[in-house]
């Protein structure tokens, strides 16, 4: 890593001490609702979830509420990110983790993720990671990033955050999620306006 860039998990260490996470929130929630809104019309019978990269544990909180989440585990690098999530719900389950080196007690039905792939130098291995040690046999992954290559106005953030991130079109997620073993993959852009693209959203099933 060039010296200049700051590792991303110190980077939102700072954003969780200076409340920035609750504007973080508040500009992820309407992609988010269409991804947790995906996953439980494709769920009948009970199921777990994990979050990738938490944040303050907000999304873990919500999906705790619907009535077949039976278990909801949040996890993220940011010690303060944790702090905070535990903070609002000393109950839950919240874990500072690098995602590379951290490992669930057994495998879960469905892990989401939002603006957190695109921080790794190599997305593949992390997603070769999650579907190998976390993934349930048909278990699904969904990932919604505002962060690809189609977004122009999103390309300025490596420099604006001081932070290395990977820039990917769409096509080459789906060809790194179909190379990590997921099937049935599927994208679609939400929340677009006139100066922004919209956020991607992939998702596909761990194949049995
Ligand atoms: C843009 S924030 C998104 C947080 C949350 N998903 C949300 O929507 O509010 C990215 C999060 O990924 C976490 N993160 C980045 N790289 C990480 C890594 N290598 N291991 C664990 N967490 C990481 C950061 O600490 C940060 O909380």
């Amino acid at each position: 890593m060039t010296n200049k860039f700051k590792k991303a998990i110190e980077i939102f260490d700072g954003w969780a001490l200076n409340d920035k996470d609750i504007g973080m929130e508040e500009n992820h929630t309407f992609a988010v609702e269409k991804m947790l809104k995906h996953i439980t019309k494709t769920k009948n019978s009970p199921f777990s979830f994990i979050d990738a990269g938490c944040g303050n544990g907000w999304v873990v909180r919500k999906i705790k509420s619907y009535h077949l989440c039976e278990k909801a585990i949040g996890v993220d690098g940011s010690k303060e990110m944790i702090l905070k999530a535990k903070r609002h719900d000393p109950k839950g389950s919240y874990i500072q983790a690098e995602l590379m080196n951290w490992n669930p007690e057994s495998k879960v039905d469905v892990v989401h993720s939002m603006e957190v792939l695109y921080y790794f130098t190599n997305p593949q291995k992390l997603i070769e990671h999650i579907v190998e040690n976390w993934l349930s046999n048909s278990g699904m992954l969904i990932s919604g990033m505002d962060y690809y290559k189609e977004n122009p106005n999103s390309h300025s953030w490596p420099d604006d955050l001081n932070t290395r991130m990977t820039l990917l079109s769409i096509k080459d997620w789906i060809k790194v999620f179909k190379r990590c073993g997921l099937e049935n993959i599927e994208t679609f852009q939400t929340n677009s306006s006139n100066d922004f693209l919209g956020t991607l959203i992939i998702f596909g099933k761990k194949s049995k």
